[in-house]
């Protein structure tokens, strides 16, 4: 299969990375164009993938994803208007700040388009992607556009209006959580552990109360009562974050960024 992707940065990047690793789309399988920076460049040092500056290489592609910044992506359609219009290969927008009605509007509202959220774990296939697909896509356009995503994690349809909430959570939530286990490392660290080790266990610790959550379909709040015995020490330190105000520090960074 071979998937065209503009733009190798932060998420083009961890998409690329995350295909390779799936085994599933080798490095020939992949044309990249990327920007002035030269980090597409950089990232083809390493990953051997095909770089291209012309724009006409991508009507050979199956599928194409948009993965640079917000203000590029109707620019770059109006030339991939030009280019492929006439055909059905899919284009797929990773960015949050574009809707799939204003992408129908310049490329017309048959052509099959998506608007996809993924969130940096894609890179190891672990990702949590979003998807909003254009109302009169076709079946086929759709399963090429699932396939290419499944390589790399989970994929949910959302509606338009949940976009932004999404990316909150599943983009910007990572963040959250490596300060969350960065902070765990310290106290561990301040209590006398090693510092690698302390990553090493806050990070497992993290991914397997995630995967119990996930594997069990119990409610977070019945998995946290079955740690906390009667005056034991898990209460006690669940009572210490709480005096800090854990839990609506945590609601209030994500309606922090949803007021924004
Ligand atoms: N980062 C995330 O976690 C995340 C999550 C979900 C969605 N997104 C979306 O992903 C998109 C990219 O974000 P990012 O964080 O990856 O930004 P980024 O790291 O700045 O990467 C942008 C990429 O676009 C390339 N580029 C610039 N002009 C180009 C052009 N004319 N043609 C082709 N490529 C071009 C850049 O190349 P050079 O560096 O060589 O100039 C760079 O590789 C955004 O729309 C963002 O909303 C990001």
């Amino acid at each position: 299969m071979k998937i065209g992707i503009f733009g190798a940065g932060h998420m083009g990047g961890a998409m690329i990375k995350g295909w390779l690793n799936s085994n599933k789309v080798a490095p020939e399988d992949l044309l990249v164009r990327g920007g002035k920076r030269g980090t597409a460049k950089q990232l083809q040092e390493d990953l051997d993938f095909t770089l291209t500056n012309e724009i006409t290489d991508f009507s050979q592609c199956e599928i194409i994803f948009l993965a640079v910044n917000t203000p590029l992506i109707l620019p770059i359609l109006n030339d991939l208007q030009k280019l492929i219009g006439e055909t059905d290969i899919p284009i797929v927008s990773v960015s949050a700040g574009v809707s799939v009605t204003e992408m129908s509007q310049v490329m017309g509202s048959d052509y099959p388009l998506a608007q996809a959220i993924p969130n940096t774990p894609v890179q190891i296939n672990e990702g949590m992607t979003g998807i909003v697909y254009a109302e009169n896509i076709a079946e086929n356009a759709k399963e090429l556009i699932n396939k290419c995503f499944y390589f790399l994690g989970d994929l949910v349809e959302i509606t338009d209006d949940k976009i932004g909430i999404f990316g909150t959570l599943a983009g910007c939530g990572p963040a959250f959580v490596d300060v969350f286990m960065e902070a765990l490392s310290d106290g561990a660290v301040l209590n006398g552990m090693d510092r690698d080790m302390a990553y090493q266990v806050a990070a497992k610790m993290v991914s397997s109360s995630a995967n119990l959550l996930l594997k069990t379909g119990k409610h977070p709040g019945e998995l946290k009562d079955g740690v906390t015995s009667p005056g034991g020490t898990t209460i006690k330190g669940i009572t210490a974050l709480e005096k800090e105000g854990f839990r609506y520090a945590t609601i209030n960074a994500i309606d922090t960024i949803m007021k924004n």
